[in-house]
């Protein structure tokens, strides 16, 4: 604690923690955007919160994306009797293999000697399939653990980005741009204001199941992603515990 004490970081944290109405801020070092290892520093201080706050039993809800990616390189096993089952978030087939949700719950649970279970449906789906998947005995039953977690475990992107990388279609890139959407969370876009102003039909975790959620984890860090940040902490609930970097952060304080 004193070199973060000394660096300032400790009252950068609990600036943003007030600033932000969450439960805490967590800052490690440097810039993500600019040092790949920086994301790595993310994974492991929310490996080790999440540890932190472990019990008997624990449900573990997870996003996909590359920051929560890293958080799995970083588990190790616990050394306490606690019994872990991670379950994806949301469907979330449309990411990359290795950012999928479902492989990062199959990773973290590999690493934590506990269990998983996955959710191989599309990310974004109809109205009339996610009428008839949410019947399906198996997915019914993957639904039930999600909204019964203990503890989840999340990402935030920038709008547009994630758009993007999501290869929405040019109807909802237009809905993104003129309703100035500035972050992602959960397939929900949020402007400035903390507002949604777009969301994907996806199977799994709804924003409104969050307030249930006793602990709710964010990791996102990186300058570009202040906004981002700001934008979905508006309306995050406030059992939140946000993990991020010096570069989002200062950007964020600045922001004020
Ligand atoms: O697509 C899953 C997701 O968690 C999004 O909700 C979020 O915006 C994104 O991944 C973050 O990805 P990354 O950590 O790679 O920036």
């Amino acid at each position: 604690h004193i070199i973060r004490d000394i660096s300032g970081i400790r009252s950068l944290e609990e600036s943003l923690q007030q600033q932000m109405g969450i439960q805490d801020v967590i800052i490690v070092a440097g810039n993500s955007d600019e040092s790949p290892w920086v994301k790595s520093e993310l994974g492991r201080a929310a490996a080790s919160r999440m540890k932190s706050i472990l019990t008997r039993e624990n449900i573990i809800a997870v996003t996909g994306g590359s920051t929560i990616a890293a958080v799995a390189d970083t588990l190790t096993p616990s050394e306490k009797e606690q019994a872990c089952l991670f379950v994806p978030a949301r469907g979330g087939i449309g990411e990359d293999v290795k950012n999928q949700a479902n492989s990062i719950c199959a990773a973290m649970a590999d690493r934590m000697a506990s269990k998983y279970r996955v959710l191989y449906v599309p990310d974004q789906v109809s109205k009339d399939i996610y009428d008839s998947f949410i019947k399906e005995p198996e997915i019914n039953e993957v639904l039930q653990l999600i909204k019964s977690a203990s503890m989840v475990l999340h990402g935030i992107g920038d709008a547009m980005t994630m758009a993007e990388r999501r290869k929405s279609s040019n109807e909802d890139l237009e809905i993104i741009k003129s309703a100035q959407a500035e972050g992602e969370a959960f397939g929900y876009y949020f402007n400035e204001n903390g507002e949604v102003v777009h969301k994907v039909q996806t199977i799994g975790l709804q924003l409104q199941d969050l307030a249930n959620i006793p602990s709710v984890i964010a990791v996102a860090g990186g300058a570009s992603k202040a906004k981002a940040i700001a934008a979905y902490m508006k309306q995050a609930p406030p059992s939140t515990i946000l993990i991020t970097d010096e570069g989002a952060a200062k950007c964020l304080l600045k922001a004020q």
